[in-house]
C-alpha cells in the first residue's frame, strides 16, 4: 500500500503533490518522494526516508518549480525503506521518472532480462525493474511513451498502479492501473489533472472524477481533453463522476476512524497477502522462505512462537495450524516473559517472531536472545525492513498494509492467513498433509476474503445491537478449539477501545471458577460455529443462560439450535474448522468497535496504549 500523486496543468505542481501527499500518508509513510520537470526541462527530483515532513525539509530551498509532476509515499514491499528504493524512480536515460503502487510479481525474471539487455539498477524495487521495461519498449520500438507503458504492462504479472512523466515531453502524463487505485480529477476545461491513489488530494481542486479501471491506461495531455484505452489500445469512454469529498474524513478514507476502516479493508488487503503465494488453479502454495529454508523446517525439532498482544492470539491460532498440519510440536510463548526465562531453545529449533509494527522491544530482545542460542529466526511481520524484520534470518510479511488503529484487527487476520499457508505449505513439503486435505484448503482459504465481504454487510445489525451492551461493565468471551484465541481477541479488543473489562477464556474452563461471575447484568459472548466442540459449546450455553446470563452468539449461517437458546445470534458463513477464526473474528471487531463509539470514545487512539510499544 502506498500512495501516489501527480499533477500536470498551469498552476505550480509541488504545493499540490506535497498536500495531496500529506492526504495519502496513512497509506504508507517510511518514505516519500516528488519529482517536477521546470520550465527549463530539467528534472529535478527529492526523496526522503519517513514522512512526507521529511522530504519538504530536503527539497526546502531547491528549485521545485514546474507545471507537471509526480509523487509518492512509500509502504515498502520491495526493499527496505531507504533513499535508493524511495519512488519516484529514474529510467537508465535519465529521462523517464515514474511512481508505482503494487507489486510486479515477475520483477525478478524480468530484472534478469534487463539485465542481460544491459539495463543497470540504483534500488531494489519492483517498480525500477517495470519502468526500465517501459524505456527499453520505448527505445526499441521507437514509440510513444503511452504505447510503451501499453505493451510493457502487458508482460506484467501483478497489480500497479502507475504515473509516469518524459523529461523530452514535459506536456504528457501517462497513468494506468490492475488492482491498484487511480482516480483522475479533472480541473479547469477538464485539461487540468490531478491524479492520485484516492479522491483526497483532489478536494478543494476539483469534484469532477475519472475513477480508471483494471487494465486501463489513461493518456493526459496538456491542454487536451483525457484519453482512456485499454492495454490492446481501444478507446474507452471518459466516465466523469461528480464526488463530494468531506475533507475532515480523508486520511480515513472516507471512513469516520482509521479502525473501521481497517476492518472494512480485510477482504481487500488479504487478497493482497495472499496473491502470488496462494495459487488455488496451479495447485500450490508458495512461499519463499519455506522454498529457501525447506530442510531448517522440515527437519525442526519444535517451533517456538513469541509474540504480544493481538499477535500472541494469532500465535495460538498458529499453533493448532502447525501441529495439525506438521505435526511439528509448537509453544507458544508471550515475548516479554520468553526473554528473562531462560528458555531451553538452541539449534534444530525455528522460533517464530508475530509483530505487526516489526518494533515491539520484548518480541525484538527474544529473537534476539533465541538467536544467540542457535535457533532459526522466521518474522511474521507487517511492516517491511522494521527492527523484527531485520533481525530475523528469513521469514513472510503479511503485506495487510499500515495498519494505524491502536487496536490492531486486519493485521490479526493477515498474520492468522500468513500461519495457514505457512502450515499447509511446510506441512506439504513435510508429508504430513493429505492431497485431499491440502486442495480443500487452498480452495477454502480463497473463498475467505468474500467471506468477510459478506459478514461486513452485517455491520448496521451489530451497530443496532452494540447499543444494547454499551452500559455494561463486564463482559465474558468464550471459544474452544480454533476459537479459543478468537474468544480472548474478541476480549482483547473490547477492552482496549471501550474500557469495558472483558475476559476470553476456554469455554470449558468457564466451569472452573468464572460461572460465578455470571448473573443478568454479565453478557457472555459464545463463538459457536458449526465445528467440532459444537455441541459441548452447546451445553457450556445452556449453563450460562441457566443462570440468567445474556448470551450474545457467533454461528453458523443456518444455525437454528443457538437461536432458540441466546439473546442474540450473529451468522457468519461455514468455513473448515481450521479456518474459523478468519470469519469469527470479524463481528467481534465490529461490536467492539461500535461500543465504543456509543460511548463516545477516541477509538483510534484509546488512552494509555500505542501503536508500537518499543519500550519493555
Ligand atoms: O506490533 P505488534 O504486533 O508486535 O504489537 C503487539 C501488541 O502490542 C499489539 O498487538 C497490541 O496488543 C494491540 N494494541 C492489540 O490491538
Amino acid at each position: 500500500m502506498c500512495g501516489i500523486v501527480a499533477y500536470l496543468g498551469s498552476r505550480e505542481a509541488y504545493p499540490i503533490l506535497i498536500k495531496g501527499l500529506h492526504r495519502l500518508e496513512y497509506r504508507g509513510y517510511d518514505s516519500a518522494g516528488v519529482a517536477v520537470i521546470n520550465e527549463a526541462g530539467d528534472l529535478n527530483i527529492y526523496k526522503a526516508v519517513g514522512k512526507v515532513a521529511n522530504l519538504e525539509q530536503v527539497a526546502a530551498g531547491h528549485d521545485c518549480s514546474g507545471t507537471i509532476g509526480i509523487a509518492h509515499t512509500r509502504w515498502a514491499t520491495h526493499g527496505v525503506p531507504n533513499e535508493a528504493n524511495a519512488h519516484p524512480h529514474l529510467s537508465q536515460s535519465g529521462e523517464l521518472t515514474m511512481v508505482h503502487n503494487g507489486i510486479i510479481e515477475n520483477a525478478s525474471p524480468l530484472r534478469n532480462q534487463l539485465k542481460e539487455k544491459g539495463f543497470t539498477f540504483r534500488s531494489d524495487t519492483d517498480t525500477e525493474v517495470l519502468l526500465q521495461l517501459i524505456e527499453y519498449t520505448q527505445k526499441k520500438h521507437g514509440v510513444d511513451l503511452v504505447c510503451a507503458v501499453r505493451s510493457s504492462l502487458k508482460k506484467v504479472i501483478g497489480a500497479y498502479a502507475i504515473a509516469v512523466i518524459d523529461r523530452k515531453d514535459p506536456g504528457t502524463l501517462v497513468a494506468a492501473r490492475k488492482g491498484s487505485p487511480l482516480a483522475v480529477g479533472l480541473g479547469e476545461a477538464n485539461c487540468e489533472f490531478f491524479l492520485a491513489s484516492d479522491a483526497s488530494p483532489l478536494a478543494g481542486y476539483t469534484n469532477k472524477v475519472v475513477y480508471i479501471n483494471d487494465e486501463e491506461v489513461v493518456e493526459l495531455r496538456r491542454g487536451e481533453e483525457p484519453a482512456i484505452t485499454n492495454l490492446n489500445a481501444d478507446k474507452v469512454d471518459v466516465r466523469a463522476k461528480e464526488i463530494d469529498i468531506d475533507v475532515n474524513m480523508l486520511d480515513k478514507g472516507g471512513f469516520p476512524h482509521f479502525m473501521l476502516k481497517e476492518i472494512f479493508d480485510q477482504p481487500a488487503v488479504l487478497r493482497d497477502c495472499m496473491r502470488g503465494r496462494l495459487l488455488p488453479s496451479h495447485h500450490r502454495i508458495i512461499l519463499s522462505a519455506v522454498t529457501e529454508h525447506r530442510e531448517e523446517l522440515i527437519h525442526a525439532r519444535r517451533f517456538i512462537m513469541v509474540s504480544c498482544g493481538t499477535s500472541w492470539h494469532a500465535a495460538l491460532i498458529g499453533k493448532q495450524l502447525i501441529e495439525q498440519f506438521c505435526r511439528i510440536p509448537v509453544e507458544v510463548a508471550y515475548a516479554s516473559e520468553f526473554r528473562y526465562s531462560d528458555p531451553v531453545v538452541g539449534p534444530g529449533d525455528v522460533v517464530f517472531a508475530l509483530s505487526q509494527s516489526g518494533e515491539t522491544a520484548d518480541t525484538l530482545s527474544a529473537i534476539q536472545l533465541a538467536s544467540e542460542r542457535g535457533a532459526m529466526v522466521f518474522g511474521i511481520v507487517n511492516a517491511v525492513g522494521s527492527s523484527i524484520a531485520r533481525a530475523s534470518d528469513t521469514g513472510t510479511y503479511i503485506h495487510v498494509g499500515p495498519e494505524i488503529g491502536v487496536a490492531s484487527t486486519k493485521a490479526f487476520t493477515g498474520q492468522t492467513t500468513v500461519l495457514t499457508m505457512l502450515a499447509l505449505a511446510i506441512g506439504w513439503e513435510k508429508g504430513t498433509v493429505s492431497e485431499s486435505l491440502y486442495l480443500e484448503a487452498l480452495e477454502a482459504l480463497e473463498q475467505i476474503p468474500d467471506q468477510i465481504a459478506r459478514i461486513l454487510e452485517k455491520d448496521d445489525e451489530i451497530k443496532a445491537l452494540a447499543q444494547e451492551y454499551v452500559d455494561k461493565r463486564h463482559f465474558l468471551y468464550l471459544g474452544r478449539g480454533m476459537n479459543y484465541p478468537v474468544a480472548l481477541e474478541g476480549a482483547l479488543k473490547l477492552k482496549e477501545i471501550s474500557y469495558i473489562h472483558a475476559e476470553g477464556y476456554p469455554a470449558a474452563e468457564m466451569k472452573h471458577g468464572p460461572i460465578a461471575l455470571v448473573d443478568e447484568d454479565m453478557p457472555v459472548v459464545f463463538l459457536a460455529t458449526h465445528h467440532n466442540l459444537y455441541e459441548k459449546i452447546i451445553s457450556n450455553m445452556q449453563e450460562v443462560v441457566s443462570r440468567k446470563g445474556k448470551v450474545l452468539a457467533i454461528v453458523s449461517e443456518g444455525d437454528t439450535v443457538v437461536k432458540g437458546i441466546a439473546q442474540h445470534v450473529i451468522e457468519v458463513p461455514h468455513t473448515p474448522n481450521y479456518l474459523c477464526p478468519l470469519v469469527s473474528v470479524i463481528p467481534l471487531q465490529l461490536l467492539a468497535y461500535h461500543i465504543a463509539v456509543a460511548k463516545g470514545l477516541n477509538v483510534d487512539q484509546p488512552r494509555n496504549l500505542a501503536k508500537s510499544v518499543t519500550v519493555e
